[in-house]
């Protein structure tokens, strides 16, 4: 049967990996974390001294794009070529370096490909188990990113475009990297706003799948918003919709 595909598009720390994870885990759908790919292609870069930032390796990068063998094999799980990337993949030199990732056409065109796949459950990281409404099981998949409801899936059963103050995020990724690295954080809460500013700026403003609403999105503003409240707001779109 055909599957029940969420869309989340939105800027960086809004929110929305966190909201699309505990989503997928309360309806039984899977997920895909699409800005996870475009981390796992940047952090192989890296692993093979590969400066992405270099113009002259753009079709380097495209090689190790098209050799790289990402899966979700569990709920926010990350694998790259067989190993466990979940946290590798989420340091700040990595956020840094990946602009450039994501603005190769021809990696996002190989990404794009596998997304589609997945989101036809054709290759793994998306398995569904479902829920029970009306008497019917409903199965389906969160995926989210920058261009999901726009380029990924235009016919997506529902869209979201996840919006929240720069201040706002940028503590929350701060308190979340300090979470991760402890005292050995070097950076400060306004290093983070000003990365987030520059991050949004170019993914805003780049030529190849900016970061977009789509027309017919529903823009949920979690500025004010828990985590718990912003799952049960979608969760309602998704029961309106079934
Ligand atoms: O969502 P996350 O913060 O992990 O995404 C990291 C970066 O990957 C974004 O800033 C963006 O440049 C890129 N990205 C993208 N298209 C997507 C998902 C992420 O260009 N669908």
């Amino acid at each position: 049967s055909k599957l029940f595909r969420i869309a989340i598009d939105g800027p960086g720390a809004s929110g929305k990996s966190t909201t699309a994870k505990q989503l997928a885990k309360k309806l039984g759908f899977g997920y895909i974390d699409s800005g996870a790919m475009f981390r796992a292609v940047t952090l192989k870069c890296q692993q093979n001294n590969i400066d992405p930032s270099d113009i002259a390796n753009k079709d380097k990068v495209t090689e190790i794009a098209n050799n790289a063998h990402i899966r979700f094999p569990a709920l926010g799980q990350v694998e790259l070529d067989g190993q466990n990337v979940s946290e590798l993949i989420r340091t700040s030199s990595i956020t840094r370096n990946i602009s450039l990732v994501a603005s190769n056409w021809a990696v996002r065109d190989i990404l794009a490909n596998q997304q589609r796949k997945m989101a036809k459950g054709e290759i793994p990281g998306a398995i569904s188990t479902g829920f029970e409404r009306h008497g019917k099981l409903v199965k389906g998949i969160v995926m989210d990113g920058r261009d999901i409801g726009t380029v990924i899936l235009p016919d997506a059963e529902l869209k979201v475009f996840i919006e929240a103050d720069v201040r706002i995020r940028a503590q929350r990724r701060f308190d979340e990297l300090k979470k991760r690295e402890g005292d050995a954080l070097t950076e400060t809460v306004y290093d983070v706003e000003r990365d987030l500013e520059a991050r949004d700026l170019a993914d805003y403003t780049r030529k190849i799948a900016p970061l977009l609403k789509a027309k017919d999105a529903i823009t949920l503003n979690t500025s004010h918003l828990s985590i718990e409240e912003q799952v049960d707001a979608i969760e309602k779109m998704v029961f309106e919709r079934v």
